[in-house]
This record gives C-alpha cells, sequence and structure tokens, in this order.
C-alpha cells in the first residue's frame, strides 16, 4: 500500500481518533494528515496537538452553506475521509467531491438506532430501554442521510440484563476499538 492520507473528523473526546492515530503510527504508508472538529473545545483537537497533527475547527454556515471548506481537504489529498463521533450531517457538495471516500463509525447495528439525533448515549438507553439482547457498531459509506449510506463492517455484543446504558457503552467502545482501525486498513488497501 503506498503512502495513504486519512483526514478524521470528530466532534468529541477523539477516543477512537487516537486509537486509529496508535494503530497507524508505525505504518509510514498511512498517514492522519488533518483532524477536522466543529467544536473548539473538543478533546480531539487536545489530541490532534500533542500528536502533532494538523487540525481545522469548521463554523456551521461555511459548511453547509456550500463547498467553503472543499478546496482545504481536497490540499490534503485524502485517500479516506474518517467520521469518528462527527454529529453534523455531512453536506452532499463534501459528498460529490469525495465519492465513496467518507466512511463513519455508529454504536449500534444499523439499521435500528439510527437517524438524527441518534448519537453516544441516546442511543445506548434506546438499545437499553427496548430490551435488546444484543448490539454493535455499523461502520458504513456515508450519503445525504443520517446513518444510512452502504454498509461496510458490522460487529456484535450481548446485552446482559443487568447492563445499563454505561456498561452497554463501554462494551460498543471495546468493539469500536477493536475493528475501527483495521476495517479503516482494509477500506485504504481495497480489501473488504
Ligand atoms: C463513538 O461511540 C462512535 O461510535 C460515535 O461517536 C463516538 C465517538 O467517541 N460515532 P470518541 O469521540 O471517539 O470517544
Amino acid at each position: 500500500m503506498t503512502g495513504k492520507n486519512i483526514i478524521i473528523f470528530a466532534s468529541g473526546a477523539g477516543s477512537n481518533t487516537q486509537n486509529i492515530i496508535n494503530f497507524f503510527r508505525n505504518d509510514p504508508s498511512v498517514n492522519i494528515s488533518l483532524i477536522v472538529s466543529n467544536k473548539p473545545e473538543a478533546g480531539v483537537l487536545k489530541i490532534a496537538e500533542e500528536e502533532g497533527i494538523q487540525s481545522l475547527i469548521i463554523e456551521k454556515e461555511a459548511f453547509f452553506r456550500g463547498n467553503a471548506y472543499v478546496e482545504i481537504l481536497k490540499h490534503y489529498s485524502p485517500d479516506l475521509i474518517v467520521l469518528a463521533g462527527f454529529l453534523w450531517k455531512i453536506p452532499s457538495k463534501l459528498i460529490e467531491s469525495f465519492p465513496d471516500k467518507i466512511i463513519n463509525i455508529h454504536p449500534a447495528l444499523l439499521p435500528k438506532y439510527g437517524g438524527k439525533g441518534m448519537y453516544g448515549h441516546f442511543v445506548h438507553e434506546a438499545v437499553k430501554s427496548a430490551g435488546e439482547k444484543e448490539t454493535g457498531i455499523t461502520i458504513h459509506f456515508v450519503d445525504e442521510l443520517y446513518d444510512h449510506g452502504a454498509y461496510i463492517f458490522q460487529a456484535k455484543v450481548a446485552i446482559e440484563d443487568q447492563d445499563s446504558a454505561d456498561s452497554i457503552a463501554k462494551k460498543v467502545h471495546q468493539l469500536e476499538y477493536k475493528y475501527f482501525p483495521e476495517v479503516i486498513r482494509q477500506i485504504l488497501s481495497k480489501k473488504y
């Protein structure tokens, strides 16, 4: 695999981002070239600073108005744009500019428990209150709708009666850390 560039979009703590950075740290063929966030105070930006990775804070109006950031992103020539907990919908201009190059990880087994407002704790609360016996992760291509593009990978974990939304979240995070970087590697080497 020759030099591949990844751009990561994240709105939150960035534990998946840190995990991806760690996974590819000793792989000279993969470079995290930019970390994008919509939240100036997001933990993921501190990770970017600590790791010496360039970051970009985006503004809502500019992001949704049109292709304000497309040229900047093209400058980093991404082979893959990875949404790792990014809470805004991706505007069609961006999707059109990077066809089949934007992926997302959702902390549930889509198509259930997806869509607007279904993120983080809300997902695990809904799974718990529905009495589901299992949950998991879905890694998928991004299209104009929330959590809707073609699925790439899913992994499951059992839910025990005594599990709370918190303990479910922990189980799901373990799946994310285990599989997300590997799936990214497979996509970059076109083996998925
Ligand atoms: C993860 O649970 C991921 O599935 C979802 O957003 C969360 C991001 O968490 N899309 P973190 O910021 O990587 O810790």
